[in-house]
């Protein structure tokens, strides 16, 4: 199992998110993949929490941690020179070949896995494919977003029209998808929001690649702690961090039953 400390290279602040550089020995990730952080002191009661990697590339691997509670606010008090344990890469990632005119719609912390996917699928194509970002109301990435328009092609929605379209990813997505020709979508983003995407890529026949953020406890496939509902089947579950967290849009039940729901 692919288990090292990474030392902290760099954090870098933006408003409730905290970017960390943490330094890895010839990790090859790819995009959808994610990395098991021990967030506390080691002891056999500490959970690790799982984050999707947002870059890994010249010894150096990126996230983008929000803070949401006890091992979240641990972590974003690292410090560059501190280590963090962890297991990495873990999960099965994008398949970048299946489509030739992308669509890529992130929510929230969903950005990083979609970032990742943004620059690789710039590195093999020759140009960056669209990325929409929804911010929730309350949510505060500070400057990141003005940050992000300069890398990479993005358009944000957020509920006060702070920045970006006035209202949600899903209503931007349904404007991209009658404006422009796409031929497959990449998601990643919380329950609700992938819930609502279903009705849109269905009126556009469009296949879709979902990374799902579900909690996790061990993380390596022993528990069943993260299962979630397969579409179709009845009592048959899928285990987000061994088979996902990218799936099939149409391999899950949404509605109220799930992802979440198993
Ligand atoms: C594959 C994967 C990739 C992820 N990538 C990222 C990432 O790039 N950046 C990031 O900030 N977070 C990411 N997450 C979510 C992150 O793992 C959780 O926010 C984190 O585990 C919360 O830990 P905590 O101890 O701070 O919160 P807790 O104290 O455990 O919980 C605090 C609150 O957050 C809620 N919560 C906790 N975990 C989740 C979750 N997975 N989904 C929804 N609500 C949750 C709880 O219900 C509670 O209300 C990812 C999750 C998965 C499964
Ligand atoms: S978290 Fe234990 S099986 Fe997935």
């Amino acid at each position: 199992m692919p288990r090292f400390e990474g030392e902290v290279l760099e954090v870098r602040e933006y408003g409730q998110g905290r970017l960390f550089r943490v330094a890895v020995d010839s990790l090859a990730a790819q995009p959808g993949q994610f990395a098991h952080l021990l967030c506390g002191e080691d002891s056999p009661r500490t959970l690790r929490r799982p984050f999707s990697i947002m870059d890994c590339s010249d010894g150096s691997l990126g996230l983008l941690v929000k803070v949401v509670g006890e091992g979240t606010a641990w972590l974003a008090g690292r410090r560059v020179g501190d280590r963090l344990d962890m297991l990495a890469p873990l999960g099965r990632g994008f398949n970048l070949e299946l489509y030739e005119r992308p669509l890529l719609v992130a929510g929230g912390t969903g950005l990083a896995p979609l970032h990742f996917l943004a620059k690789r699928l710039e590195a093999a194509k020759g140009h960056s494919p669209r990325l929409l970002w929804g911010l929730s109301c309350g949510e505060d990435f500070g400057a990141m977003p003005a940050w992000l328009e300069r890398d990479i092609d993005l358009s944000i929605a957020t509920c006060d029209g702070s920045a970006g379209m006035e209202g949600t990813v899903i209503d931007l997505l349904g404007s991209e998808l009658a404006r422009a020709d796409y031929d497959g979508v990449f998601a990643c983003g919380p329950e609700a929001m992938l819930d609502a995407l279903g009705p849109l890529i269905r009126k556009h026949a469009l296949p879709c690649q979902v990374s799902v953020e579900q909690r996790m406890a061990c993380g390596i496939g022993v528990c069943f702690g993260c299962a979630v509902k397969k579409s179709g089947e009845e009592q048959s579950y899928l285990r987000v961090c061994l088979e996902g967290p990218v799936f099939d849009y149409s391999d899950l039940a949404w509605g109220g039953d799930g992802p979440g729901g198993a």
